[in-house]
């Protein structure tokens, strides 16, 4: 959950290494010591696939982080992936209705159209440019065996990878460096985007920019998002079915509680290892109500499963009922919804289009 990750990976295959995990950790603390000092140095890219609604793993995993940086005073820029869509399905839905379900949910979840950049991929054809210079920083030996790349193609058990797949971390690399930004909140599976980002940022400048620092190289900002489970007592995520979704209603949402997988045991106790299934809803529990799952759990005793998923639905649709107010006004009104991607969109080709002519520029191409 990120972590926007793509579902594929956040498998093991996709971590990073050790190693290169501890260092980032040890940065990132640093990052944070001086976003709170001076956080107008930095600017942060991220965002999502338009493939459907947000669910409460993206919002206690990425959602909730976004809108910390952005009220700490970082500039915050979210890119709808549309291009994303398509790198492993033929047919994608309604991708227009997707996508401005993504805005309500960003809105809603409190991100600030004034201050914040929201954007589709498709609509900036600068940035996409980008990917032609970038692709030939990189081998295709490289591409296959990125991790996350090697994940997802795991995961199409034996269906071909389609050449856009192949080379994403290349376009998310210049999703990333059209608009310099210095900070990408990540979590530890996608660590690897951020070094292929990096790798990129470096050698522009060394082939095509004599050393001059063109595209300036990012940090990854890790994030220590809780992995919440689904109602299948799998990792939630969008294409299980398994997700508790933000826009989804109270009824909906006790519905889905008490279908929630739990376990035979009546004396509720907070025991991730043995007892994941107990143990993510009072995560769950906890993360909404700011308390402490195994205060909640001592809380709860003998009161068995039924009295747990209560508590969870009461605490879930306690939290987001301000947030689900919201979104509920904001998708009354698409033109709004509408106005405020077009509005970002605008604004990222202008940045885009000022990043490619500095690009033409040093890459002697301007005619
Ligand atoms: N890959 C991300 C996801 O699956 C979305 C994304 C696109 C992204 N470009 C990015 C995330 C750049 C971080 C940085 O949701």
């Amino acid at each position: 959950m990120s972590t926007s990750s793509r579902p594929a990976s956040t498998t093991t295959s996709g971590a990073a290494p050790a190693e290169s995990f501890a260092a980032a950790a040890a940065r990132s603390a640093a990052l944070e010591d001086q976003i709170t000092t001076d956080p107008s140095r930095f600017r942060v890219l991220t965002g999502d696939r338009p493939t459907g609604a947000l669910h409460l793993g993206h919002y206690f995993g990425t959602l909730a982080n976004r809108v910390r940086l952005q009220h700490a005073g970082v500039e915050v820029l979210l890119v709808i992936a549309d291009y994303q869509v398509i790198t492993d399905r033929d047919s994608v839905g309604n991708l227009s209705g997707a996508v401005l379900e993504l805005v309500a949910d960003y809105l809603a979840a409190g991100i600030d159209p004034a201050t914040a950049t929201i954007f589709a991929h498709s609509a900036v054809p600068a940035l996409n440019q980008l990917m032609l210079p970038f692709l030939s920083l990189v081998t295709d030996a490289e591409l296959r065996r990125n991790p996350t790349v090697k994940a997802e193609a795991d995961a199409a058990s034996g269906r071909a990878l389609s050449g856009l797949l192949l080379t994403y971390p290349v376009h998310q690399a210049a999703d990333i460096l059209f608009c310099h930004a210095n900070l990408v909140p990540v979590g530890r599976d996608q660590l690897p985007h951020v070094e292929a980002t990096r790798s990129i940022a470096r050698r522009f400048n060394d082939r095509y920019a004599a050393g001059a620092s063109v595209f300036p190289e990012p940090d990854a900002l890790l994030t220590s998002a809780p992995v919440l489970l689904g109602t299948d007592g799998a990792k939630m995520s969008k294409s299980r079915g398994n997700a508790i979704e933000l826009c989804a209603t109270e009824d909906g949402t006790a519905r889905l509680v008490r279908r929630a997988k739990t376990d035979a045991e009546r004396t509720i106790t907070y025991d991730p290892e043995h007892r994941p299934a107990v143990a993510n809803l009072l995560l769950i529990a906890a993360l909404c109500t700011g308390g402490d799952p195994s205060q909640i759990a001592d809380f709860l005793g003998d009161a068995g499963a039924g009295a747990l998923k209560a508590l969870v639905t009461e605490s879930v649709n306690e939290h987001l009922r301000p947030l689900r107010q919201r979104r509920a006004e904001l998708v009354a009104d698409p033109s709004y919804l509408l106005d405020v991607l077009r509005a970002g969109n605008a604004r990222a080709i202008e940045v885009a289009d000022s990043t490619l002519e500095c690009v033409r520029h040093v890459m002697d191409m301007t005619y």
